[in-house]
């Protein structure tokens, strides 16, 4: 998809030749009434006759209108005009056009010519909604179902105050789309070998670099816990060490922690074959981390981040870890593995013990980690753990601001009362109460060297049913994190104060907590 940021005035707009013109029309601005082109008149004539009401997503079709040079136009209300609405009214228009009997609608024109001063956050919502509305799976299909849609041109009134967050919006787009792919890619076309493929390829974009350990290096490590998942599959397992450098050598780096399950049976405690399939998607947290650094390659913002992502299948065979078998982790600890289906903390804590050596300002896992998760926050909101608040903060704001929510949950050591066994240092499950808080308290003892968070996207990551797919999420919640990170420290440099509310104190937490 080509995007095109242009200033128009709503008459121009009008006049602009496409395949479709979609409008988007606040409830009670001054805006509307005061613009006197032929879609603005159309929407103040049908709100008076009660047939469209600008309030969220509402729209309005018509065609051939009059003074219109698109055959095609839409009308999409978006309430009070904030990011959130936007991006709910430039999804509902775009589904309208793409499901729509016409199958030709290549270039699409989208006007936020009625919303005032269109802000960064206002655009960079409508250009995720756009990205996500154009990305399409297709690897697996053997004819192309792909949507045809593939310019859009979003029109503002002051390209000056619209374009950062244009050029954030299609930085992360790319980022996004990454993620959905690797997520939605069949486990036989996501191997672990593949991925790391994947990693590889970002290593050609500037700024990144990326390093692949096989099962031997794992092994000298000490990384006994990953490699005793690994251990039941054929597929040879991957470590992937991805490095985005932006800032100086010195500045201590964000470790991101993937989890990359390519498929997860549940080994020796298998699963029940309903939705078994779904576990292809057990790598979207790697995935997501494959989609930050996609995104830091565009933004290129000054800050240095490593992405750290072990990879391997979960399967059931002779080598098979089984319910009670011990393993010793690169940390030194033991672990009494009661379920082998409790796998991604086995594969996620060695890599936190590996995350020690870059003495990271902070380390985020991602992790399509626990059931428990789902049924506590469902699919709108990640799953947010740590013992830092100023890092919890840091990473709630983000999900705010990119409209990718999660919501903090307690850590309390309480928690941890049921990991306790007999003959290990810890075990693997606890009981089933508070499912995703023992998986995270179990992270927890790994990563007594940093500060650290972990977001349990079980929930977010994908969506079931007739729009099974993955989300592209946490991308664009670290992203933000990110370049929050990058601007208080750059802010730091130049002596230049930030604005407040836009001032994650993730430095401050991670000088505070080391003292
Ligand atoms: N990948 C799953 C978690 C999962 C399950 C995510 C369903 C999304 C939907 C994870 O490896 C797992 O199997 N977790 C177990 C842990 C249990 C054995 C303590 C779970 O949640 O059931
Ligand atoms: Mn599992
Ligand atoms: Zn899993």
């Amino acid at each position: 998809m080509d995007f095109e940021l242009k200033t128009l005035t709503p008459a121009r707009a009008c006049a602009e030749k496409c395949d479709a013109l979609v409008v988007l029309i606040p409830l009670n601005g001054p805006t509307l009434e005061l613009a006197d082109d032929p879609v603005s008149r159309l929407a103040t004539l049908a709100i008076k006759a009660g047939d469209f009401e600008a309030k969220p997503a509402k729209l309005l079709a018509s065609y051939r209108t009059a003074g219109v040079a698109a055959p095609r136009l839409v009308m999409a209300g978006v309430g009070d005009g904030s990011p959130k609405n936007v991006r709910a009214a430039v999804v509902a228009a775009l589904n309208l056009i793409k499901n729509g009997p016409g199958s030709n609608i290549r270039r699409v024109v989208l006007s936020l010519n009625l919303l005032g001063d269109a802000g960064a956050e206002v655009v960079r919502a409508a250009v995720l909604a756009c990205g996500d509305a154009s990305y399409s799976y297709t690897l697996t299909k053997s004819k192309a179902t792909s949507t045809a849609l593939d310019r859009l041109t979003i029109a503002v009134p002051n390209l000056a105050a619209a374009q950062a967050g244009f050029d954030k919006g299609t930085g992360l787009v790319k980022g996004v789309a990454l993620a959905k792919e690797w997520g939605n890619r069949p486990a036989n076309h996501a191997t672990p070998t593949l991925l790391a493929a994947a990693a590889k390829a970002l290593g050609k974009l500037p700024h990144i670099k990326v390093d692949v350990l096989g099962p031997k290096e794992v092994e000298k490590l000490g990384m006994g816990s990953f490699a005793a998942v690994a251990r039941g599959s054929s597929e040879p397992l991957r470590f992937i060490v991805l490095r985005y450098e932006g800032a100086s050598k010195t500045d201590a780096p964000v470790v991101l922690v993937g989890k990359g399950i390519t498929f997860d049976t549940g080994g020796i405690s298998i699963k029940p074959a309903a939705e078994m399939d779904e576990m292809k998607f057990d790598m979207c947290g790697a995935a997501s981390v494959l989609g930050v650094f996609r995104t830091l390659a565009e933004l290129k913002p000054r800050i240095n981040v490593v992405g750290l992502i072990p990879a391997c299948e979960n399967m059931p065979d002779g080598y098979a870890i089984k319910p009670g078998d011990v393993v010793t982790s690169m940390s030194g600890q033991t672990i009494e593995i009661l379920n082998t289906d409790a796998e991604g903390r086995l594969v996620l804590c060695d890599a936190l013990t590996y995350a020690e050596r870059f003495k990271p300002q902070a380390v985020i896992d991602i992790a399509t980690l626990t059931g428990a998760c789902v049924v506590a926050l469902g699919g709108v909101r990640s799953g947010l753990f740590s013992a830092d608040d100023a890092l919890a903060k840091a990473l709630l704001d983000a999900g705010e601001s990119s409209l990718d929510l999660c919501w903090r949950l307690p850590l309390d050591d309480d928690y941890a009362e049921g990991l306790k066994t007999n003959f290990a240092d810890v075990a693997n499950i606890a009981g089933r109460a508070g499912g995703a808080i023992t998986a995270a308290k179990f992270l927890q003892r790994f990563t007594t060297k940093f500060v650290w968070a972990h977001l349990d996207i079980a929930g977010t990551a994908w969506k079931s049913g007739a729009a099974k797919g993955s989300t592209g999420r946490p991308v664009a919640l670290l992203v933000d994190y990110l370049l929050g990170v990058a601007m208080t420290a750059d802010a730091a440099v130049s002596g230049k104060p930030i604005a407040k509310a836009k001032q994650p104190k993730v430095r401050a937490a991670a000088k505070s907590s080391a003292e």
